[in-house]
C-alpha cells in the first residue's frame, strides 16, 4: 500500500513516472475537479461564480494547512515566478541594498533580483555547500541584507536548507526571508509559519500534484505592507464586488495581491489534489519517498554509480541525483524514457523523484533498467 492511491494516478498505467520535480501527472480528482467547473460554467454561466468563490476559499484552506500558515496569508498566483516577483517588485528598494542568495540556483529564483540592479540593489552570493553557517558568513561579509533568498530545496541535486535555523540568523540582523518552496511542498511535511519564513511560493505542478500554472503565494501577515500590489483590480480590495465603490482599500489578507479574476478550475484543480496530500497525510508521503530516495542511493551505489545527492537526513529531500555509467545523463533519461521511466537530467545528474504512490517495483525497475542500458 502506498500513502497516495495508485488509483488516483491513471500515469501508472503507461509509466514507472520518477519526474515529479519536473511536472507532475494530475491525479484523477484534479482533472475531474476542473472538468466539473468547466461544465458548469459551461450551463450556468456566472450563476456559478458565488459556489466556485466559496470554492476557492476552501482551498485557500487547505493550501494554508499544508503550508503551515494562517489562511489569511496565502494568495492564489499564476505561478513560483509570479510570486517571487511579487516580491522582488512589491518591496520599497533603496539603492545598495543587499540580497544574500545561493550561488546556483532555479533561473526563476534568481532572476528577479538581478533584475533589481538598476534600482541599485546588490546580490550576494553563498558559494559551495549550503549549509546555515555559509549562508551565514555570506551574511555577515557585508551589511546586514535587506532579504536572504533560497529555495527550499535545490532544483538539481535536491539539496535541502534547513529554514528553521536559517530564519534565525536573518531575524538577528533584521533580514527578510524568502522561500522558493516548490520542490519541497507537498512531499516534506512544512511549517512555514513557525520557521520563520516571511515569504513562499510554490506552482501546483510538482509535489503538489496540481495542474501547471496555479499556485500558491505565502506572505506573513506582518510583512504585507511591505509590499506594494502589483496588480491591483477588484478582487484586491476589502469591498471587491461592491462594483461603484471606487475607494482603494486593499484588502487586509494576502487576497490584495490577487487582481482579477482569478484561475478558477486551476484553483478548484489544485485543491483537489492538496486533498489527497492532505488525507494522506504530510509525515505518511514523507516517509515513504524518503525510504524510496534511501532505495534509489543504495540501488545505483551497488552498480557503481555517484550519487550526487547529499544523503545527510537534514539535507534529504524527494530527488535523488545519480552519476552512472559512460553515457551522457540526458541520453540515459532519454533510454529509460523508451522503456517506460520517466526521470530526467539536471544538473549533471540524472534526477529522479518519486512520489507518495511510486512503489518500491518501480524503484527496482529502474535500476534494473539503467543496468541492461548500460550493459
Ligand atoms: C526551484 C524552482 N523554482 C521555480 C520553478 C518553476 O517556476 P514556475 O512555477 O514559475 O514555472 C522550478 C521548476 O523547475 C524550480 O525548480
Amino acid at each position: 500500500m502506498t500513502p497516495l492511491p495508485r488509483d488516483q494516478f491513471p500515469a501508472v498505467n503507461r509509466w514507472a513516472y520518477l519526474n515529479h520535480a519536473g511536472i507532475c501527472p494530475l491525479p484523477v480528482s484534479s482533472v475531474e475537479a476542473m472538468h466539473r467547473q468547466a461544465l458548469e460554467v459551461s450551463l450556468d454561466g456566472e450563476f456559478t461564480y458565488a459556489a466556485h468563490s466559496a470554492a476557492i476559499e476552501r482551498v485557500r484552506t487547505s493550501a494554508a494547512t499544508l503550508m503551515g500558515v494562517p489562511s489569511r496569508d496565502v494568495a492564489f498566483v499564476k505561478n513560483t515566478s509570479t510570486g517571487l516577483g511579487f516580491v522582488a517588485n512589491g518591496l520599497d528598494w533603496s539603492p545598495g541594498d543587499r540580497v544574500v542568495i545561493p550561488d546556483f540556483e532555479f533561473p526563476s529564483t534568481l532572476f528577479p533580483w538581478l533584475a533589481l540592479a538598476d534600482r541599485g540593489v546588490v546580490v550576494d552570493r553563498v558559494r559551495g555547500s549550503l549549509t546555515t553557517e555559509a549562508f551565514a558568513e555570506t551574511i555577515a561579509a557585508g551589511p546586514p541584507p535587506k532579504l536572504v533568498v533560497t529555495s527550499w530545496v535545490q532544483f538539481g541535486h535536491g539539496r535541502r536548507v534547513d529554514l528553521a535555523a536559517l530564519s534565525r540568523v536573518c531575524r538577528e540582523v533584521g533580514a527578510l526571508f524568502c522561500v522558493d518552496v516548490i520542490q519541497g511542498l507537498g512531499v516534506i511535511p512544512a511549517r512555514l509559519e513557525e520557521w520563520g519564513v516571511d515569504f513562499a511560493m510554490a506552482d501546483g505542478h510538482k509535489w503538489l500534484l496540481g495542474p501547471q500554472g496555479c499556485g500558491v503565494l505565502y506572505v506573513r501577515e506582518s510583512c504585507l505592507d511591505l509590499l506594494r500590489p502589483l496588480e491591483p483590480g477588484w478582487n484586491s480590495v476589502a469591498h471587491r464586488e461592491e462594483w461603484d465603490n471606487l475607494d482603494y482599500v486593499p484588502d487586509s489578507t494576502a487576497r490584495r495581491l490577487e487582481g482579477g479574476m482569478p484561475n478558477v478550475a486551476g484553483i478548484v484543480g489544485l485543491g483537489a489534489s492538496i486533498e489527497l496530500l492532505l488525507a494522506a497525510g504530510a509525515e505518511e508521503i514523507w516517509s515513504h519517498v524518503d525510504g524510496l530516495c534511501e532505495r534509489i542511493r543504495d540501488g545505483f551505489s551497488e552498480i557503481g554509480a555517484t550519487v550526487l545527492s547529499e544523503p545527510g537526513a537534514a539535507y534529504r529531500s524527494g530527488i535523488v541525483s545519480v552519476r552512472v555509467g559512460d553515457l551522457p545523463m540526458p541520453l540515459l533519461a532519454e533510454r529509460l524514457k523508451a522503456r517506460g521511466i520517466a526521470c530526467s537530467a539536471r544538473s549533471g545528474g540524472l534526477r529522479i523523484s518519486p512520489h507518495g504512490y511510486t512503489t518500491e517495483d518501480e524503484i527496482d525497475r529502474l535500476i534494473v533498467a539503467v543496468r541492461e542500458i548500460l550493459g
